[in-house]
């Protein structure tokens, strides 16, 4: 057997006892609420999906279900933002720095001159890289994300939940004056709505533990899918991508993240986390319940022990 097969069988042995003591935890947790119908899922739900780069995987407590990409999507879209437009273009808009503040906070859009998002994975910046996307309407925008999303995660099945999108759409008032303010700074062109349109639906997109883990791993191997030999991403692109998941990725906690597990990381309010150890695994991880920073109480905790049994930090 190679390193990699006796690693993954060790984690076979013992993920079912590693998952069972972080999902103790979700008790401490809350599910997200301020999309109403984010309130419907599991509390007490963990699970977890690592692919390796050759093909294998192993699976751990509730992966069967679907749930929406939220703020995981920032990621991608990015790259596609990326795709479409190139360096100068999109980081002339949004910035490259942490903030220490909530994600949908609007406070250095107003105090710090010249008045754009910090950084692409705040909502702010995400909102801003939505209207980069390429298309001529918000519906050719949409359509093409949705067809990079299911290229990444080698599924044709991938999909909006328009359940959570019709409930973010109705009540992202947030959003909407932060979208507002971007379009009185010059950093959106579009029409806002339109802009919101496209935000609203690429973090709706619904998807399992595998889906995730599949897209971490093309993340993971440079940005060509390992096990079809397809390079979707230029590797530069992908280099970005995982910088800013190590320095925004998990909110304002990614700095304890990046000490405790030491994984470039994107978690979304629905609970899920992408995540990856960079050349060998893709990793999904689902966990409703949050804790008060946002990210998955138990899907950290499992991610910290696996960090720490298998020595998986790059730092
Ligand atoms: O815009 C929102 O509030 C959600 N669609 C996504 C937020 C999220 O997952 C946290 N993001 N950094």
């Amino acid at each position: 057997m190679s390193t990699g097969e006796l690693e993954l069988d060790r984690i076979k042995r013992l993920l079912p006892q590693w998952v069972e003591a972080s999902r103790r935890l979700t008790a401490e947790g809350k599910v997200a609420s301020y999309i109403p119908e984010l309130s419907k899922s599991p509390r007490e739900a963990l699970g977890i999906f690592i692919m390796s780069a050759s093909g294998d995987s192993v699976s751990g407590g509730d992966c069967g279900f679907g749930f929406t990409l939220q703020s995981i999507s920032k990621v991608f879209t990015l790259i596609l933002a990326l795709m479409d437009h190139g360096e100068a273009h999109v980081f002339a808009k949004v910035g490259m720095e942490p903030t220490g503040d909530n994600f949908n906070s609007m406070l250095k859009l107003e105090l710090v001159e010249p008045g754009i998002p910090f950084n692409p994975l705040i909502n702010a910046g995400a909102i801003a890289v939505s209207s980069m996307i390429g298309g001529d309407s918000p519906h050719e925008k949409s359509a093409r994300i949705l067809r990079f999303f299911r290229e990444l995660a080698n599924s044709d099945t991938l999909d909006y939940d328009i359940d959570v999108y019709r409930s973010e759409s109705e009540t992202g008032h947030h959003n909407r004056s932060l979208a507002y303010y971007l379009k009185g700074n010059g950093v959106i062109a579009d029409d806002v709505e339109d802009v919101l349109d496209v935000y609203f639906r690429h973090c709706s997109v619904k998807a399992t533990c595998s889906d995730l883990a599949r897209m971490a791993l093309v993340l993971a191997c440079g940005g060509a899918d390992p096990l079809t030999g397809k390079r979707l991403i230029p590797r530069r692109y992908v280099q970005i991508a995982k910088t800013f998941m190590v320095t925004c990725g998990m909110y304002n906690a990614s700095g304890e993240f990046a000490i405790n597990v030491g994984l470039p990381a994107k978690s979304g309010v629905s609970g899920g986390i992408l995540t990856m150890v960079p050349g060998r695994y893709g990793i999904g991880v689902i966990g409703p319940a949050l804790n008060p920073k946002g990210n998955s109480v138990a899907g950290v905790h499992l991610l910290e022990t696996l960090s720490a049994k298998l020595d998986w930090s790059m730092f």
